[in-house]
């Protein structure tokens, strides 16, 4: 199985250039790179919108992974509204609490998708998450908006941490499960491991963070995606920018 993950494209309407980058550009053009993989699916790793929820641009998105022919699903960001997601996208089952999360089974694996909107996880959620790493008898993905925990990025760590991380990891590492959980939000490419619980960050289809400044600043703009490739045991992942790794 092949999982395509496309994080953070900040659509905003047509005249929206921030950083004088054409964020409706990036969009198809990360979305053009990956149907050229012809992955098995795609998941889309929240803040979908500019600053808001908004459901013009959410249907300009839906019209285009229509058109794709991509099996996708989404995740909602801090920059998204969940409730207009839902509606957007056909999803109004799947909303708990006001909140977008559920289970797919794919091939031998299970994905999670979490929504940390608000920030914050409700505790149905938490407890829904608890229960299913009990449930669930098959390898787990899980994607969620927010690194569950602090990732060494000081500007993204001081200001915009999932603020129950604690009670998360608790609930991650007390699984005691090989847990693999694929995130946006940080605008970094990084990879850690806390104990069983590894977390992988994909950069943005916006901009890049300088991960050494406390203060924000633009690392640059080569935008990118994951791909994670799963046969059996084996799970490989990999980052793919569309200007080639060292052209920036
Ligand atoms: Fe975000």
């Amino acid at each position: 199985m092949r999982i395509a993950l496309m994080t953070d494209p900040h659509t905003g309407s047509e005249n929206d250039h921030p950083f004088d980058i054409d964020l409706r550009k990036n969009f198809t053009d990360v979305l053009a790179k990956i149907v050229s993989e012809k992955p098995d699916l795609l998941v889309i790793g929240g803040d979908l919108c500019l600053q808001s929820g908004d459901g013009s641009i959410y249907q300009w998105q839906r019209d285009l992974l229509e058109e794709s022919g991509l099996k996708y699903y989404i995740i909602p960001g801090n920059h998204d509204s969940s409730t207009l997601l839902v509606e957007v996208f056909d999803q109004l089952p799947r909303l708990r609490n006001s909140e977008l999360f559920y289970a797919e089974q794919n091939h031998q694996s299970t994905m999670i998708f979490l929504d940390t909107s608000k920030g914050s996880m409700s505790e149905v959620q938490k407890k829904w998450l608890a229960d299913q790493l009990k449930e669930q008898a098959s390898q787990i993905l899980i994607f969620m908006h927010h690194p569950p925990d602090l990732m060494n990025v000081p500007h993204m760590d001081e200001r915009h941490y999932l603020r129950d991380k604690d009670e998360v990891m608790k609930i991650l590492r007390g699984s005691g499960r090989q847990l693999h959980v694929f995130c946006g939000h940080y605008h970094v490419d990084k990879v850690v491991h806390l104990g069983d619980v590894h977390v992988h960050i994909t950069p943005s289809c916006y901009f890049q963070i300088d991960s050494s400044q406390k203060d924000f600043y633009v690392d640059h703009t080569n935008i990118g995606y994951r791909m994670i490739n799963i046969e059996k045991d084996r799970m490989e992942t990999s980052v793919h920018y569309l200007n080639g790794n060292l052209a920036r």
